[in-house]
C-alpha cells in the first residue's frame, strides 16, 4: 500500500485524485471507510474513530494497487503492508486560515495547527512505518502539480530529497507560541 498522510488541509486529497489517475490506483479513504463500516465509538458526546475495528478492515484490503488517505494513516495500517508513506505538510498560518473556511472550532483548529508545529504525523510515520519508507513534503507555496509530480516520482520508487520543516522555529521567532498553545 501507497500512502499519503499529513494533518487536515495539507493537500492529501487534491494530491491523491491526480496521483490514482496518473498511476492508476484506487484511493481507500479511511474517513470514508470509517464511515461506510460504521466504526465509530462514542467519547464524552463526540465520536471517535475506533482505530482498532478500523486497523482490521483497512489491513485485509488489496494492497497492491490502492493509495491509503488520511490523516490516521500511522495508526490504522500494519507496517508490512506499506511500501511507502508521504506525509504532506503545510504552514501553520496558512492552515489557520484553510480551517478559518472550513468553519472548524477554535478547539480543533488548534489541535491541528499545534499537531502540524510539532510535526506529530510525521514523527509516528517514522516511527510505525520507519525512516526509509517516509517522506515529507511542504505543499506551502507550491503548485499542486509540483506537489503531484514529487509524490508520483516517490511512489514510483525513486528515493526522492524531503524537504526540510520546522514550523516551531517559525512561531517561536514570530512571537505567537502563545497563539497556537494558549493553554
Ligand atoms: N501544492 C499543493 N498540493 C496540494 N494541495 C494544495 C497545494 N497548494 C494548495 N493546495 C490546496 O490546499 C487545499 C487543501 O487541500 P485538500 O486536498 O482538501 O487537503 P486535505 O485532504 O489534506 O484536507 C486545497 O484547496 C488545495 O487546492
Ligand atoms: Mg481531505
Amino acid at each position: 500500500m501507497k500512502i499519503i498522510t499529513g494533518n487536515p488541509g495539507t493537500g492529501k486529497h487534491t494530491i491523491a485524485k491526480l496521483i490514482s489517475r496518473k498511476l492508476n490506483l484506487e484511493i481507500i479513504d479511511i474517513n470514508k471507510v470509517a464511515i461506510n463500516e460504521g466504526v465509530f465509538k462514542k467519547n464524552n458526546g463526540t465520536l471517535d474513530v475506533d482505530v482498532d475495528k478500523l486497523k482490521k478492515i483497512i489491513n485485509k484490503k488489496d494492497s497492491e494497487n490502492s493509495v491509503l488517505v488520511g490523516h490516521l494513516a500511522p495508526y490504522v495500517i500494519s507496517p508490512k503492508n506499506v511500501e511507502m508513506a508521504v506525509v504532506l505538510r503545510k504552514n501553520p498560518y496558512k492552515l489557520q486560515s484553510t480551517y478559518k473556511k472550513r468553519k472548524y472550532t477554535n478547539k480543533k483548529s488548534l489541535e491541528n495547527t499545534g499537531s502540524e508545529i510539532l510535526g506529530i504525523v510525521y514523527y509516528d510515520t517514522i516511527r510505525e512505518f520507519g525512516r526509509e519508507k517516509t517522506f515529507q513534503i511542504d505543499t506551502s507555496n507550491k503548485a499542486i502539480s509540483f506537489t503531484a509530480k514529487k509524490v508520483e516520482s516517490i511512489f514510483k520508487g525513486n528515493k526522492v530529497k524531503e524537504d526540510n520543516v520546522d514550523w516551531l522555529q517559525l512561531v517561536f521567532k514570530k512571537r505567537d507560541m502563545r497563539k497556537f498553545f494558549p493553554y
